[in-house]
């Protein structure tokens, strides 16, 4: 009995210490079961930023110093907005089916050219398909992105002499043979003569955070989804009046075209659209898109 007396409390202590452990299991259970992808192991929740981080890295963009410190603006610091009235055009049913089969067939001869004629194209066409691509809608309106679009021919072949240099090594030792077999059907290489023959080269870049003029930095939520999308719209504004273009991401490049076209650090480069009309003997592959029922699914 007296053993059982002192033994009680000793009992007592072990079994909390018991329950204490396994509540603190199951909680680290839980948070590794919650972590995201992208989400570094270890690191602290709060530091996780999915509207950010989650964006595809070519993984060669070094950090600049201006990516790391600074002053972030608060939000309390944004003006308030004004609501007004919408109403956009309204179509009879009729018209808009006519309207969607014809923006429907527009859109389906679309193809990436890769020979491009050098014939000049009006500047402000290509201004017209910018603004275009500047209506996109963006995460909280923050317009992430720039174009740059470039006509001069000497910064034309610099950007040519960049993209060839990486896209050879690309093609030789970094995508690997499943890539490049995945490519050969294409017929494409490292040689890209339209960056030298397209009188326009629009190079996309997305602003992986705002620079305000008072020096503090803005939060550019989904950013790279914001330019996807606005490249979206600028590939049919382009298709709209006849101009053709192959979206190109080359690999590595980032960095050097950044440079070369004097972009700020929060700049990435996101695409690379040549544009003009199509050269006379151009072919495209003769690829099938898949049929509605292989995409949409209605519930
Ligand atoms: C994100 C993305 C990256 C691409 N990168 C390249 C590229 O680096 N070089 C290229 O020649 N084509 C590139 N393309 C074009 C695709 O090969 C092309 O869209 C695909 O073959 C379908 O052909 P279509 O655009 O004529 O429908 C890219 C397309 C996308 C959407």
């Amino acid at each position: 009995m007296a053993l059982l007396s002192v033994l009680t409390p000793v009992l007592a202590v072990v079994l909390c210490v018991v329950i204490g452990f396994m509540l603190v299991r199951s909680r680290e259970t839980e948070t590794t079961a919650t972590t995201s992808p992208g989400e570094t192991e270890g690191a602290p929740k709060a530091d996780f930023r999915p509207w950010v981080d989650q964006d595809l890295q070519d993984g060669t963009e070094t950090k600049g110093k201006d990516d790391e410190d600074g002053d972030w603006m608060d939000s309390n610091e944004e003006e308030d907005i004004l609501h007004v009235p919408y109403s956009p055009p309204g179509y009879p049913v009729e018209t808009m089916l006519e309207r969607s089969k014809d923006f429907y067939t527009l859109m389906n001869q679309r193809r990436s050219v890769r020979f491009i004629s050098p014939e000049p194209v009006p500047r402000e066409v290509i201004n017209n398909a910018i603004r275009t691509a500047g209506t996109a809608p963006s995460g909280a309106h923050t317009e992430p992105w720039t174009f740059v679009v470039v006509s001069d021919p000497e910064t034309k072949h610099q950007i040519r002499r960049i993209v060839e240099e990486e896209e050879e090594i690309n093609y030789r030792q970094r995508m690997g043979d499943k890539w490049v077999q995945d490519l050969s059907r294409f017929r494409t290489s490292w040689i890209k003569e339209y960056l030298d023959v397209a009188p326009y080269l629009i190079l996309v870049f997305k602003q992986i955070y705002g620079s305000l003029p008072n020096g503090k930095k803005r939060t550019h939520y989904y950013n790279e989804i914001s330019v996807s999308i606005s490249c979206g719209l600028l590939l049919a504004a382009l298709q709209n009046v006849g101009l053709v273009t192959v979206t190109s991401t080359p690999l590595n490049c980032g960095p050097q075209l950044r440079l070369l076209l004097k972009r700020p650090a929060n700049e990435k480069l996101l695409m690379l659209l040549p544009v003009g009309y199509p050269a006379c003997e151009a072919t495209v592959p003769d690829l099938k898109r898949k049929p509605l029922d292989g995409i949409v699914v209605h519930i």
